[in-house]
């Protein structure tokens, strides 16, 4: 095993180490299955090692909490989002294509909008999502959850956030879904130098997004011809009257870009992590009567340590990144150049037995007395990029569970746990998280 070792200007440049094998056939390797690949390099290299990839280059991953702490607490000017290409698909005024201090300005004025009064305002329209989709529901039937839960969380998005109703609503419905899954593709790969036209994939989500601008364009009219736009609570009426420090409101491009920021990263994500919630309930019987116990009773403290532990063992959105912006960054023993993606693993860390006593093992009571801590349980992120929507999604995954909970009983299933299968955006159980439900 030997560590990479070079001369930069600065100061030299030391990389954990990482399989000698050529670049395309680690490529490769990762295109397999990421997952398990970075599960045989951390068994052979340790918490921290460094992978080369096509398109990538050079970058290292690391999974010790205190390598992962001082990456997050690394100021913007040494270590920033490496999500160019993101970026460039959500707009060039999405969050995820700001840095600097044009980040911090636009988190600020987005971050009232999941404030304590703001979500429990969403609670209302979570739970009338639920009800209406659990509805369509087969009774004592096994049928695939995650389409109805992408159907809830998809709804949920467009009334709190776009505060889209009537046919705007039902269009966006439509055409959002195909668009984020092809941009979210192209997201891997460089933009062409050329125009290949309008059936070329590039070619394909430049329609859609023509069409979603016109769209948002009339619910920014809609929501400035309301007089009771003040009392709305939707995202983006709170995004048409906030004021930067400087007092000038937010563009129209940039609450466009903002808004399909927020579906493509919160959508998905919530309805993978729902659908990873039922698959792992009917197989834990046990646990499932507790959960209703308590909730009858009146308690959400299991229901949270629930949740809690669905996000360290099945966490949807598995590796986070960033790029370093000093000549060299310092993380732990390793010093990382200019330009390099330091990879941040949240899968590694969660399963890591070092950090969580038997943490192969699906227990919400080690939660129960202790909430995690959040250097070690990170599924979503850290640092000033921590995932903006992180309290919306856990106030939505509880509400989701908690309704299904009192008004249907889950039948305890003995199957083998669905396989890891990555749909894009996120991580999702391989068999859509199949289900049986009775109505209480
Ligand atoms: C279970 C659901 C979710 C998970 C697991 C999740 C996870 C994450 C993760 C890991 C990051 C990257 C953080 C980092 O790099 O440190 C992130 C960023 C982000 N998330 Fe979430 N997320 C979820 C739901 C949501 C929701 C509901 C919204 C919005 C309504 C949202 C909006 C965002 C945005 C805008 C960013 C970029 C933040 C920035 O760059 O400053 N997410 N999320």
């Amino acid at each position: 095993m030997t560590t990479i070792e070079r001369e930069a200007p600065e100061a030299v440049v030391k990389l954990p180490p990482g399989p000698p094998l050529p670049r395309a056939v680690q490529g490769l390797l990762a295109l397999a299955d990421r997952r398990i690949a970075l599960q045989i390099m951390r068994r052979r290299y340790g918490s921290a090692f460094t992978i080369d990839l096509p398109i990538f280059g050079q970058m290292v991953v690391i999974s010790d909490p205190n390598h992962i702490r001082q990456l997050f607490k690394a100021a913007p000017h040494m270590a920033d989002t490496s999500d160019a290409n993101l970026g460039r698909v959500m707009g060039p005024n999405s969050m995820f294509a700001l840095t600097g201090d044009r980040h911090r300005a636009r988190r600020k004025l987005l971050t009232p909008s999941f404030n304590g009064r703001r979500l429990a305002a969403y609670e209302a329209i979570i739970e009338r999502e639920a009800v209406d989709e659990f509805a369509t529901w087969p009774h004592d039937q096994t049928f695939a959850a995650m389409p109805s839960m992408m159907r809830i969380t998809l709804n949920v998005i467009l009334r709190a956030v776009f505060g889209a109703e009537g046919q705007e609503f039902d269009r966006l419905r439509e055409i959002l879904p195909p668009g984020i899954r092809l941009g979210s593709k192209l997201a891997l790969i460089p933009v062409p130098q050329w125009d290949w036209g309008r059936w070329s994939p590039w070619g394909r989500f430049y329609q859609y997004r023509r069409e979603y601008d016109a769209i948002v364009d009339r619910l920014i009219d809609k929501a400035q011809a309301d007089p009771r736009l003040a009392e709305r609570d939707d995202v983006l009426a709170l995004m048409l009257q906030s004021r930067y420090g400087d007092g000038s409101p937010m563009t129209h491009a940039e609450i466009g870009d903002e808004l399909i920021t927020m579906l493509a990263a919160g959508h998905e994500t919530t309805a993978t992590t729902l659908a990873w919630a039922v698959e792992r309930l009917q197989r834990h019987p046990q646990l499932l009567t507790r959960l209703v116990a308590d909730l009858d009773a009146g308690s959400e403290e299991l229901l949270n340590a629930t949740i809690f532990e669905i996000l360290r063992t099945r966490p949807v959105i598995d590796t986070t990144f960033r790029q370093v912006q000093s000549p060299t960054l310092q993380i732990g023993p390793w010093t990382v150049p200019e330009g390099h993606t330091i990879v941040a693993s949240i899968g590694l860390l969660h399963a890591d037995e070092a950090v969580f006593r038997d943490a192969r093992r699906f227990d919400p009571d080690r939660f129960l007395s202790r909430r995690p801590d959040p250097a070690e349980w990170i599924p979503y992120g850290g640092g000033v990029r921590r995932c903006i929507g992180a309290a919306f999604a856990t106030m939505e995954i509880r509400i989701v569970l908690r309704t299904l909970l009192r008004d249907y009983t889950i039948s305890p299933s003995n199957a083998r746990g669905e396989g890891w299968q990555s749909r894009g955006v996120a991580i999702a159980p391989s068999r859509g998280a199949r289900l049986r439900v009775r109505r209480r």
